[in-house]
């Protein structure tokens, strides 16, 4: 089946660094798989993508374009710069403050103006109760159109950048609670990605599991070993 990899860059990299990143992956040649990449708002400029297996993501969106908003970036400005998906609800962001309503408002705006959200959720810790994950959903969703596929970022907070995976029947057993209850509020299809410390030395495991794809952080500015990822996935 067809799997989405998202990048997510975070606040790395540099002008150099993505040059060298859009280089490789303007040639990079996959069968089956999608890729978008989501650079720092400063450097979309120079994700110039020719290959139309890659799409351009951004890592957040205003919630209100019509206040005035210091520091925010608009969906408009986005789709000047050829953005397909965009990233909300990351825990980085829950961290810093935003909260269930905030990201609903801003998938509103994601699907006002045809941009694709990728809606993160998950625990913060390994022992928290699972169902905290389905409500972070049911807010994010909430009167939300159903004539949408969702895609949704099952991300457990405690996973991020630790090194700590859960196991694939963990996985696994979120991916089907989290197909079942869209299902039970609307949505026939999503997509359920996973996030959270996956690199080249263990995806190979992880896309075994029910998941439609993968949401990279630190990995991603790897080029190679993200390209090796990519390639691997494809030839599954
Ligand atoms: P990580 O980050 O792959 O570095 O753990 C994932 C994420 O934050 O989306």
């Amino acid at each position: 089946m067809r799997k989405l990899i998202v990048a997510n860059y975070k606040m790395n990299g540099d002008k150099k660094l993505f040059k060298q990143i859009v280089k490789k992956i303007n040639k990079i040649k996959l069968r089956d798989t999608k890729v978008v990449l989501c650079p720092p708002f400063i450097y979309l400029n120079e994700f110039k993508i020719k290959n139309n297996i890659v799409s351009i993501g951004s890592q957040d969106i205003t919630n209100d374009e019509n206040s005035k908003s210091t520091g925010q970036i608009s969906a408009k400005m986005l789709l000047e710069h050829d953005v397909k998906y965009v990233i909300v609800g990351h825990s980085e962001r829950r961290k810093i403050g935003e909260n269930d309503k905030l990201i609903n408002q801003k998938i509103n705006v994601c699907l006002n103006n045809f941009l694709m959200p990728i809606i993160c959720v998950g625990e913060e810790k390994k022992t928290d109760k699972l169902d905290i994950v389905l409500s972070q959903i049911k807010n994010a969703l909430d009167s939300i159109n159903k004539n949408f596929v969702p895609i949704i970022a099952y991300e457990p907070v405690w996973s991020i950048g630790t090194g700590k995976l859960p196991s694939i029947n963990r996985i696994d057993k979120m991916i089907d609670m989290i197909k079942s209850f869209l299902k039970t509020i609307g949505y026939n299809e999503s997509l359920v990605l996973y996030g959270g410390s996956v690199g080249l030395d263990n995806y190979k495991e992880i896309i075994k599991s029910k998941i439609d794809g993968l949401l990279l952080g630190g990995v991603s500015l790897r080029i190679d070993k993200f390209i090796k990822i990519l390639k691997g996935i494809d030839n599954e």
